[in-house]
């Protein structure tokens, strides 16, 4: 199958303030070091990468109090050029949210809903071509979803998380085109699992291995799959759908508990 590429926008934030010094996932150690400069450098090669792809990356200035700002696919959710703002539920990441409403504010962006509902916005929402996949169970409330859904008009689809590892959707779940995704089932609660493959019964399932890699933090472009390089398994049945795999290292703000996708929000027009 042949598989192309659309140029996307993508909003991200560098690291320049990134450190782990609370833990509110089960990666994140506040006693192990983080190497700053290489923090730095592994998300620059992933901007770099996303431009030399074509993409246009604009940037979020990060404020030295919000260490895990980097993580930017959490502070809103953009469907259809409208603006669903986050509301995160730790208090450690609260002031985030403000940061990216302003951000799209200042640029014009007329639709933009400040939510009543804690929602980590793309860490907990995906969007394929015909639903809102939306994860609970350890970040968004279940209200937001019913938010999500009145304000996009698209059909929300609710799964439950069952890992503390897997605490987001973008964890355990990525959309590689269309209606198409990968995800490790075992993140997902019996009945979630079964949804899901009724849904997507042509899912490219990933092992435990690779999840573990959390592999299932990638970002597509139709035709690119960009993804934590540990996550080796996924290469093969990635090309065999004609797929094109981009291994990126991220293993410092793997210590956040992130990777590609957590640094990235897409500005879906
Ligand atoms: N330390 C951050 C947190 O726990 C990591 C967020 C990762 N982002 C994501 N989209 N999964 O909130």
């Amino acid at each position: 199958m042949r598989r192309d590429a659309t140029p996307r926008r993508y909003l991200m934030c560098p690291p320049a303030h990134f450190k782990v010094t609370y833990s509110i996932n089960p990666w994140m150690d506040p006693t192990k070091p983080v190497d700053l400069p290489l923090a730095l450098a592994q998300w620059e090669d992933l901007r770099d990468r996303y431009r030399a792809l074509g993409h246009t990356v604009e940037t979020l200035v990060p404020d030295p109090a919000l260490p895990d700002m980097v993580f930017a696919a959490n502070g809103a959710l953009v469907v259809d050029g409208r603006v669903l703002g986050a509301r995160f539920a730790h208090r450690e990441r609260a002031a985030e949210a403000a940061i990216h409403l302003a951000w799209f504010r200042e640029r014009g962006y007329r639709e933009v809903l400040e939510p009543s509902h804690v929602n980590e916005a793309e860490g907990d929402f995906a969007v394929t071509a015909s639903y809102l996949l939306a994860g609970r169970g350890f970040r968004s409330s279940p209200l937001s979803h019913a938010e999500a859904q009145e304000f996009f008009g698209r059909p929300v689809i609710g799964l439950d998380l069952v890992d503390p590892r897997y605490y987001h959707l973008d964890t355990a779940l990525s959309v590689l085109d269309g209606d198409e995704v990968m995800y490790y089932p075992d993140a997902f609660s019996p009945g979630s699992r079964a949804v899901l493959r009724r849904l997507f019964p042509d899912a490219l399932i990933a092992d435990g291995q690779d999840a573990a890699a959390l592999g299932l933090n990638a970002v597509s472009d139709g035709r690119h799959v960009l993804l934590p390089q540990a996550a080796t398994g996924l290469l093969a049945p990635l090309r065999d759908r004609g797929f094109e795999p981009v291994p990126m290292d991220l293993g410092e703000l793997l210590k956040g508990g992130g990777s590609v996708k957590c640094c990235t929000q897409e500005l879906r027009p």
